[in-house]
């Protein structure tokens, strides 16, 4: 029934500019993110694959390090829920990076898709929108040093 596919349906789209939210570096990062993801599709090779991946995940978690320090700058009210979802989607990077070297290239291409375009994407326009308003009321946070 599963055969490994992730078990819940999301709505999956490409980068958009309903994404942008005009917060320069939260933006940026997220585009990027996608920017990568969208280099799966198509021809590659095992380890330029695998090379992508482990950049991914590195740029994932640099993004999720420097939104949680945004958050906690701010005082965003939320942010111990927000840490959960982050961490939840390391854990899902985490096991894709594990599972990987006994995939083919279609099956982590499709992984990657439905882990940006599909859980990210919700991500930015549910939950990372809830702490717009607050980051916008505090500009002098929003280019982390
Ligand atoms: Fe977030
Ligand atoms: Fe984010």
């Amino acid at each position: 029934m599963n055969e490994g596919k992730p078990a819940m349906s999301l709505s999956q789209a490409d980068w958009s500019e309903r994404l942008v939210f005009g917060i320069a570096r939260v933006d940026a990062q997220h585009k990027q993110l996608f920017d990568l993801a969208a280099t799966f599709e198509g021809s590659g090779d095992q380890i330029r694959v695998m090379k992508t991946l482990a950049s991914l995940a590195n740029y994932v978690r640099i993004h999720l390090i420097e939104e949680e320090l945004l958050l906690e700058r701010c005082g965003y009210p939320k942010l111990a829920e927000h840490k959960e979802l982050h961490k939840h989607f390391k854990t899902l990077l985490q096991q894709l990076l594990a599972e990987a070297n006994g995939m083919t290239l279609d099956q982590i291409a499709e992984r990657v898709h439905y882990l940006i375009n599909g859980w990210f994407y919700n991500h930015i326009m549910i939950a990372d929108l809830d702490y717009v308003p607050l980051v916008k009321e505090h500009p002098e946070h929003q280019l982390l040093e």
